[in-house]
């Protein structure tokens, strides 16, 4: 395993996909004191070139140069799904760190298989980004968790986007390959409501869609999510660039930005490209253009929260309380860099320094993918799932 020397060193980080989660994270870890950019990954030249004059560092065509180069401690891996598995064993078989993207991997088999490669090669894995890290949700969970609201009965998670209209590689659109919301949205819905539940998933019943035969994969989703301790939580997820839950959030979008809303304009878009994957990475890849520092908090949806002596939802810039005396907003601190990402690399960052073990670690994150398993089965089964491989919250690693 690669040792940090001192706390006043930054962590060296290497990035390993430089498309559209690559980005955002190069411009957080590029915010965060306690790292220091060292290398990259991508098989495209542009955003290579792109971050190795930004960073003055090196920039590989092959993750395998990537896992070999010394200056780097930690590897986050936001690779396509079909290479998450892969990647994150090469990393670990080099003694790096791993950030790995959701979802963790495919299979649970293949979960497993990282698992093992982590604990063979003695080094840590946070599974994220995913909106369970907002400042919000901790909030949430550390009001639930101090019995601050009572007993919590239920959460509801909305979620509409324009997901199946944005540009898409082609696995991104076939469900075999990972694509569709099951792997790519539904996971941010799942870790949040496992964060704040508890984390024991008991059974699953679902149904998801796919509506649109050109775009042949789910971007619709109902799931009902019954806990071990008696809590109930409802996903809904609808990504046909209809409705903009976004409308319900004080025209702010997902990352924390102001977000003029134009209905139906990643269809209209999607419709005049010539070429979609191109656009992808012309678009939205390291260097297309830079991410902002977002005015105000992250959030996915809508996520509504009931305990026995009120309601909270995140806000703008906080936590909204809806209690027995009335309203009030809980602020979250405006520290610097990008929430949500930041946690992601604080907790990494305590893993290494100081050995505590992060929340959303690999057996962590192989419990959110047996959730997301059990929604597509559920639905294509028409029954109710059983879950085996769940873990609890453990607050004091939060
Ligand atoms: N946490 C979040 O909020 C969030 C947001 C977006 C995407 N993601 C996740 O990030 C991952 C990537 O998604 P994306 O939207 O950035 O996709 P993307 O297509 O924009 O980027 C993927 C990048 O990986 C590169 N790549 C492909 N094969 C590679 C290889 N063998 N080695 C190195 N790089 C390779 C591609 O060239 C591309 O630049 C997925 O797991 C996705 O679920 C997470």
């Amino acid at each position: 395993m690669t040792q940090t020397p001192d706390k006043s060193t930054p962590i060296g980080l290497g990035v390993c996909g430089l498309g559209m989660a690559g980005a955002v994270m190069v411009q957080a870890a590029a915010a965060h004191q306690g790292y220091a950019l060292r290398a990259a990954a991508d098989p495209h030249p542009g955003p290579r070139a792109a971050f190795a004059r930004d960073f003055n560092a090196s920039a590989y065509a092959d993750m395998k140069e990537l896992a070999a180069d010394p200056a780097v401690e930690v590897v986050y891996i936001a690779t396509p799904h079909q290479f998450h598995a892969p990647h994150a064993i090469m990393a670990a078989e080099h003694g790096k760190h791993i950030i790995l993207e959701k979802p963790m991997a495919l299979t649970l088999a293949d979960c497993d298989a990282i698992l093992a490669a982590v604990e063979r090669n003695k080094v840590q894995l946070i599974i994220g980004h995913t909106h369970a890290f907002d400042p919000a949700v901790r909030a949430m969970r550390g009001m639930i968790a101090g019995g601050e609201l009572g007993r919590l009965g239920m959460i509801n998670s909305f979620n509409y986007t324009t997901y199946l209209y944005r540009p898409r590689r082609p696995e991104e659109l076939d469900t075999s390959k990972g694509g569709g919301i099951l792997f790519n949205q539904v996971p941010h819905q799942i870790d949040t409501v496992r964060l704040l539940a508890g984390g024991m998933v008991k059974s699953v019943r679902a149904q998801a869609n796919v509506l649109d035969p050109t775009r042949p994969t789910e971007a619709g989703c109902i799931a009902f999510l019954q806990f071990e301790n008696g809590v109930a939580a409802s996903l809904v997820y609808g990504g046909y660039d209809y409705f903009d839950t976004d409308e319900w959030h004080f025209g702010i979008g997902e990352r924390g930005a102001p977000k003029p809303l134009s209905h139906g304009a990643s269809r209209r878009a999607l419709a005049a490209a010539q070429e979609e994957a191109g656009l992808r990475t012309k678009t939205q890849a390291y260097g297309a253009s830079r991410p902002d520092m977002p005015p105000s908090q992250p959030h996915f949806g809508l996520t509504i929260v009931t305990c026995a002596g009120g309601e909270m939802r995140p806000s703008k810039d906080g936590v909204l309380v809806y209690g027995r005396v009335g309203l009030r907003e809980i602020a979250l601190p405006k520290s610097a860099g990008m929430p949500g990402r930041r946690e992601v690399l604080d907790d990494m960052a305590a893993a290494i320094r100081t050995g505590r073990k992060p929340v959303h670690d690999g057996r962590w994150g192989k419990a959110t993918v047996e959730v997301a398993l059990a929604i597509q089965r559920s639905s294509r089964e028409g029954r109710e799932i059983a879950l085996e491989h769940q873990v609890a919250v453990d607050d004091s690693a939060r």
